[in-house]
């Protein structure tokens, strides 16, 4: 399939879930090589608990995603680049290490990304972020439509971070991963919250493989239901995160 041409998107759920996007995979039909890694802590499952809860206000919610985000992030930057840098400490010199430039860059995916970034900000004070928004094509549904976009027009050589709470359906985290790649991104991790195991096989399925891809979750549930809202989830991570009922 040709890089930019719309790829038709049923839901692995459920035929009457309204596909949300389309991607421009760069290849299809081989697997990428995508590593998976999810989160197993008694602290992030006790918090995940709480998020999850209907009864949880957005108070909380807000802070309890800002962190596990930051428990996330410990694992998703592993492999940051660093360099060594001679200091002195009060008693002896030394070599240490520091982040290496260029800056790594946290890119949100609007809306509920947002809510991810003051938890990945306070961990790597020095990174930039840009924004991506991203929705669906009313008149081609099957389309995504990138509505806004802050970012720098060359990737190259940048370690991305792409912060989602919910990892779905899989189509969007594959559209704003090849967005990135089309500036020269070679490095990309997804952190997300929840995954649904539709979305990680989708994403697995069509990203593409020349792309260094990770991704984190704090749990993968399971499965998607006929509107493509992960079961058993924590329901619509924007409201919930901003207060809309
Ligand atoms: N987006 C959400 O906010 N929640 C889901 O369950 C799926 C997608």
């Amino acid at each position: 399939m040709p890089r930019n041409s719309p790829l038709s998107f049923p839901c692995p759920a459920s035929p009457t879930c309204t596909p949300r996007i389309s991607v421009s995979p760069a290849a299809t039909g081989s697997l990428g090589a995508m590593e998976l890694h999810v989160l197993n802590h008694p602290l992030v499952e006790h918090k995940l608990t709480v998020l999850r809860d209907k009864n949880t206000p957005s108070s909380t919610f807000r802070e309890l995603v800002s962190e596990l985000v930051m428990l996330e992030a410990y694992e998703a930057t592993r492999d940051l680049s660093v360099v060594s840098v001679p200091i002195e400490t009060p008693v002896a010199p030394m070599t240490g290490k520091k982040l290496a430039e260029p800056r790594p860059i946290i890119v949100p995916v609007l809306r509920a990304g947002l809510g991810m970034l003051d938890g990945m900000t306070r961990l790597i004070p020095t990174a930039e972020v840009g924004f991506l928004g991203m929705k669906r094509d009313e008149e081609h549904p099957t389309q995504q439509i990138t509505y806004a976009n802050r970012l720098p027009e060359d990737l190259s050589g940048r370690q991305c971070f792409l912060i989602d709470p919910m990892l779905a359906t899989g189509g969007t985290l594959v559209a704003a991963t090849h967005y990135l790649a089309e500036r020269g991104a070679k490095d990309v991790t997804a952190i997300n919250i929840i995954a649904a195991p539709e979305g990680i096989k989708y994403v697995e399925e069509h990203i593409d493989p020349s792309i260094d891809f990770k991704v984190v979750v704090c749990a993968v549930d399971e499965r998607l239901n006929e509107k493509c809202y992960i079961v058993p989830g924590l329901g619509d991570a924007g409201d919930r995160l901003y207060g809309v009922i």
